[in-house]
């Protein structure tokens, strides 16, 4: 469904920087779940803004292929972009706060895409988007519609945002450190609705976090980055308890080991 071949990408204001993304190669399977890992500053944002195409053309030198669905997004039409990337791939991010609109109700901000990408009627744009508040289980969506952002926790804040990403039924949702901005209980309640996003919608899920644990908890698969390489790649079994790589070994014996009960 993904494949991602000798993806390079540099920055044009950075010159003397090496490539943001050095030569990355992976793919992914309709419906799984991929977990990308690597300390800061490795590569993670920029290869998923790549693929989610939020990346600004002129601001960067891209090469290599994003094959997605059949098409190459690094040589398709704008038109065919713009198509793909808005209604086949949803992209959640880390902060809610900073990627919605505070002066715009939650509804329309979740109907959005809908409104650019389809010619549904306003009631019919207005049904899925409280459908899509209710798959991400907040209570009451007729009241959560008409929110604005301020008035919700960053919990229910980060379900509307995943509410708006999987209102257009996306094949692919690009989850970029979802969880990291939010208390421990709360990340876990997002991760086990992300597993069953993926499971009752049959959606890919690239899962993007420097947290091992989390990816351990969610992912089939991870790739593991290093300074713009993708070093490792392989079952969380894999990896997780027989890596390869000195990189990824130091990764693993730096989780943190389980906090003392008290
Ligand atoms: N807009 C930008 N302009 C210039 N360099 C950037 C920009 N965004 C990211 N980079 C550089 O690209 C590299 C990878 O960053 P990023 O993908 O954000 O890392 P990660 O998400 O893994 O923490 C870093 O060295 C960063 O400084
Ligand atoms: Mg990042």
């Amino acid at each position: 469904m993904l494949e991602v071949k000798h993806l390079r990408v540099r920055f044009y204001d950075n010159p003397q920087q090496n490539e943001a993304v050095h030569d990355i190669s992976f793919h992914m399977k309709h419906g799984e779940i991929l977990g990308l890992v690597g300390e800061s500053g490795s590569g993670k944002t920029v290869t998923a803004m790549a693929i989610s195409g939020l990346m600004q053309r002129r601001q960067t030198i891209c090469s290599g292929e994003i094959w997605f669905d059949g098409k190459d997004l690094l040589k398709c039409s704008r038109q065919d972009l713009r198509l793909l990337q808005g209604r086949d791939i949803g992209v959640v991010f880390q902060e809610p706060m900073t990627s919605m609109n505070p002066v715009m109700r939650i509804g329309p901000q979740v109907e959005e895409c809908l409104k650019i990408h389809t010619q549904i009627s306003r009631e019919e744009r207005r049904q899925r988007a409280l459908q899509a508040l209710a798959d991400v289980e907040l209570p009451e969506p007729e009241v959560v519609y008409k929110k604005y952002p301020h008035e919700l926790s960053g919990g229910m804040l980060q379900r509307a945002m995943i509410a708006s990403a999987i209102v257009s039924r996306p094949k692919l949702l690009v989850c970029d450190e979802p969880t990291t901005a939010l208390d421990v209980t709360i990340q876990a309640q997002i991760l086990d609705l992300l597993k069953k996003i993926n499971r009752e919608h049959n959606v890919a899920i690239l899962f993007i976090s420097h947290n091992l644990q989390v990816v351990h908890k969610l992912c089939s698969r991870v790739a593991v980055m290093y300074q713009g390489e993708l070093v490792e790649e392989g079952s969380c079994e894999q990896v997780f308890f027989h890596p390869q790589q000195d990189y990824t070994k130091r990764l693993i014996a730096a989780i943190p080991t389980r906090r003392k009960r008290a």
